[in-house]
């Protein structure tokens, strides 16, 4: 375990330390570091699995794309295994595209079906994701919002970071969106999901997405990131300035994050 703020880049937090803000914010923020992509997965499995086990109602706020696979692979194994209950979990995902049902197979829906839900004892109530056929966009955020406040909020929140920065569909912009928002994907994210779709046609140009509001009042934050496509990314958002730019840099104003990168996404810190 490392800090970030500490030892690399002294100075450029002078002002907050001067406030006493650094102190408090830098001891909380812990980095774990595994040798790969396979060690990541466990690891934040472990994490997982340690937040449901403890907290059998946990409100687990999910991620989809490529990095979280492995962890979900291995919270699969270890419920066949009889040694986790999904049964009281609550699940909020961060984002959906607009325009895909939930059966379309690139839909996030079916994502999380595929890769987690349908092998593990949620139920069905307790799952939740933007509607991407909602003919009322407005109406939608408000609805995912309201889920999202009558849960009581999210307990452990698991994001993966674009090449961008964007955290959930936070895309970089000139403020942070604080809530549930319908937002126009950026050619970036646009270009890096390409490979999901036969055609880049076919990639959704908008998507649903739960705001930063939502992302730092969760009560503990896990970041993952793996691989050297990543790296330069990680050391932007966790060892540069915070800024809407890079939207996953507000992380380092929230008070319990966990940042767990493979070698390769760690690999210019
Ligand atoms: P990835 O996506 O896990 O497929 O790299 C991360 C993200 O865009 O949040």
């Amino acid at each position: 375990m490392c800090y970030p703020f500490f030892g690399m880049n002294e100075g450029r937090f002078d002002p907050l330390k001067k406030s006493g803000l650094f102190e408090e914010m830098s001891w909380k923020m812990k980095i774990y570091r595994a040798k790969d992509y396979e060690a990541m997965s466990v690891k934040a499995a472990s994490l997982l699995f340690a937040q449901v086990m403890l907290e059998p109602r946990s409100v687990l706020g999910l991620a989809t794309g490529s990095t979280p696979i492995g962890m979900y692979r291995c919270l699969v194994e270890w419920y066949r295994a009889g040694r986790l209950d999904f049964g009281d979990v609550t699940t909020i995902n961060l984002d959906e595209y607009c325009g895909l049902a939930p059966d379309d197979p690139q839909s996030y829906a079916s994502f999380m079906r595929e890769n987690l839900f349908r092998h593990v004892n949620v139920k069905g109530e307790d799952v939740h994701i933007p509607n991407g056929l909602a003919k009322d966009a407005k109406a939608e955020c408000a609805r995912y919002d309201e889920i999202i406040c009558r849960s009581g909020g999210i307990d452990m929140q698991v994001l993966g970071i674009g090449h961008n920065g964007h955290i959930g569909f936070n895309e970089p912009g000139d403020c942070f969106q604080k809530d549930t928002h319908c937002v126009a994907l950026s050619d970036s994210t646009i270009a890096a999901n390409r490979r999901f779709f036969e055609r880049e046609s076919d990639v959704p140009r908008r998507a649903y997405t739960v705001g930063i509001r939502t992302i730092m009042r969760a009560r503990r934050v896990l970041v993952l990131a793996s691989g050297l496509q990543k790296a330069a990314i990680v050391k932007e958002a966790f060892w540069g300035p915070v800024t809407p730019r890079v939207p996953a840099s507000i992380l380092q104003f929230h008070g319990d994050v966990t940042l767990l990168c493979d070698d390769e996404a760690l690999s210019l810190v």
